[in-house]
């Protein structure tokens, strides 16, 4: 395939309250990670999927991908390898996996555990349309205030610049693996390096199902979005 997908599951969740890792959590009788990679397998082209686990989770993680893969027929080659300590070290971990071939890279957190394969495929042709970085967003609909360290406001943001961006993020192989090897500041998202590394990265119209589940609210709501309609 010509496209990888890094389905990034190596981070320890503790918002989330639980006392294992986020994407090991169950939800309506599979893991996070589960719901994850069969949004993954479900898009319309074969990927090379490599799911990043956390260290002593490799072989836990090897089983669930063999599970979504009996439940929705991948098409390209799973591998899962161990992550570090960073979400970006376990980007790296899985950017050293990547076939050969493999020319446009989606970045995705199990965490996005609802994310539909769709947007996998909106972003994917996105990225090959323009060549460049290619990422999920929707429009902030709330106030945005600044507050300081005393929670006193400081004044509002114009939410019209603003958007809540989401994976999975796309790029081409060569210019994702270049801001990461470049540099070395640590980012929440991969979109982040590889803008400062003077790259142009477009936001998408995401998906409400793409949210990261977090907090305890947040898995409750995923919950209701897969539980069958009443009736
Ligand atoms: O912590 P946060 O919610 O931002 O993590 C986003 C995603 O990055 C999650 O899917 C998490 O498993 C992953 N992650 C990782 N390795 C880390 C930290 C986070 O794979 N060391």
């Amino acid at each position: 395939p010509t496209v990888g997908v890094i389905v990034v599951a190596a981070g320890s969740g503790t918002r989330l309250g639980r006392s294992h890792p986020k994407a090991f959590v169950h939800l309506q009788g599979r893991t996070l990670l589960e719901h994850a990679l069969l949004g993954v397998f479900g898009m319309s082209e074969a990927v090379q999927v490599i799911v990043v686990a956390p260290e002593d989770r490799v072989g836990e993680a090897r089983a669930v991908a063999a599970d979504a893969s009996a439940a929705r027929e991948a098409l390209g080659p799973v591998s899962v390898v161990a992550g570090g300590t960073t979400r970006q070290q376990s980007v790296d971990r899985g950017l050293a996996a990547l076939d050969a071939e493999v020319e446009i890279v989606l970045v995705h957190d199990a965490a996005r555990a609802l994310t539909p394969s769709d947007l996998c495929d909106r972003v994917v042709a996105a990225v090959r349309a323009t060549g460049a970085g290619v990422i999920p967003g929707l429009a902030v609909v709330d106030t945005i205030k600044r507050v300081d360290a005393s929670d006193l406001i400081l004044d509002t943001v114009d939410r019209a610049e603003l958007s809540a961006v989401q994976t999975p993020q796309g790029f081409p192989r060569a210019v994702l693996v270049a801001a990461h090897d470049t540099l070395a500041d640590e980012a929440t998202d991969d979109a982040a390096l590889v803008a400062a590394a003077g790259h142009a990265v477009r936001v998408i119209e995401g998906s409400p199902l793409a949210f990261k589940i977090t907090t305890p609210n947040d898995l409750e709501r995923a919950g209701l979005l897969l539980a069958p309609a009443p009736g």
